[in-house]
């Protein structure tokens, strides 16, 4: 069954096409990793996906359904409703996904109350203190009565995974959750995130710059660069063979990175933050492959291999 079905979506800002005519569909448990270099628009993407467009954002063409309902479409009140029961978002930055004034037991009770998740706020409390036992905790009732800025980034990031939980969503959005957090913390928390999504059987749409922290987690891919799908198809045939140049690249990053044990960006160049013309490949200023047709003519995305490709080597 398809969840979300995303169609021909454009977001622009004043300087830049930050999304560009994405389009792609989420099913019922799938697990999607969608990966690019930072400034390629995944954020924004995923922002859009909730229609939360920042600063002098605007979408201008394209749709964003769950379950068969357009979410531009919405009233607030179900807007609000799909933002936590139908659609989870994990941020960056946990900690700032609460209010520091605020205990975070108050701030959970609050959200558990506006959803009806809870009948009053003794039940709020009990339900908080068994989730976050289950996204391991410890001492939970004393965490229950700390304030943000008491909390370590990993147990910021559990706290607010187990929030999400408690609403009950059908599908987990993570954009770069574990970015702000130290390597061990990173693990501790990628693994939750898979046993939370396996466990309650969730689709999963996990965003990062790091191809190599989906494996294990995700069954497609989708590789995004300057707010266009490049290529979108099974991760591990993705891994084993990437069709576009740009996945060959990031993969060479890998590569690299195991050598001298540190992520690094390979490929030479920037991510264009103007791009705004459609008349060539986005990519080919950076293009070991890039043939003349590559600056007269935008590719399209194509059907190769089972996978989905814009590239006119195709
Ligand atoms: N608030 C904003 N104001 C202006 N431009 C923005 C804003 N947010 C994003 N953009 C533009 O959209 C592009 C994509 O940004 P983003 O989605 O945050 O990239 P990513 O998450 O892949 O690092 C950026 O290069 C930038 O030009
Ligand atoms: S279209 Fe051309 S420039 Fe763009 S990725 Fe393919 S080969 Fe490279
Ligand atoms: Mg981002």
């Amino acid at each position: 069954m398809c969840l979300l079905k995303v169609t021909d979506l454009k977001v622009v800002y004043p300087q830049t096409i930050a999304v560009r005519g994405v389009s792609f569909s989420v099913k019922k448990g799938e697990k999607i990793g969608l990966v690019g270099e930072s400034g390629c628009g995944k954020s924004v993407l995923s922002l859009s996906l909730l229609n939360i467009i920042l600063g002098e954002g605007k979408v201008i063409s394209g749709k964003v359904e769950f379950k068969g309902e357009n979410i531009f479409d919405l009233p607030k009140k179900e807007l609000r409703r799909l933002r936590g029961r139908g659609l989870g978002y994990v941020f960056q930055e946990p900690q700032s996904a609460f209010d520091p004034v605020f205990t975070v037991g108050n701030q959970v009770v609050e959200t558990l109350l506006s959803h009806n998740i809870a009948p009053n706020p003794g039940e709020a409390k009990k339900l908080a203190v068994r989730y976050f036992e289950m996204v391991k905790i410890d001492n939970p009732e004393y965490v229950f009565n700390l304030y943000p800025f008491q909390l370590s980034g990993g147990m910021a990031q559990r706290i607010y995974l187990a929030l999400i939980l408690m609403l009950n969503p059908e599908i987990i959005i993570a954009d770069e959750p574990t970015t702000a957090l130290d390597v061990i913390t990173q693990k501790k928390i990628m693994k939750l995130i898979k046993s939370i999504v396996d466990e309650n059987k969730l689709s999963l749409i996990f965003i990062t710059h790091n191809l190599l922290l989906l494996k294990n987690l995700v069954d497609r891919v989708i590789v995004m660069y300057a707010g266009a799908i490049m290529e979108d198809g099974n991760f591990d045939d993705v891994f084993k063979y990437p069709l576009h140049p740009y996945t060959e690249g990031l993969l060479k990053s890998i590569a690299v990175a195991r050598e001298k044990k540190e992520y690094l960006e390979a490929i030479p160049g920037n991510v264009p933050h103007r791009v705004k013309e459609e008349d060539k490949c986005p990519f080919c200023d950076r293009c070991i492959k890039k043939m003349h047709i590559c600056e007269k003519k935008y590719p399209r995305l194509l059907e190769v291999k089972g996978r989905k490709v814009r590239c006119h080597l195709y």
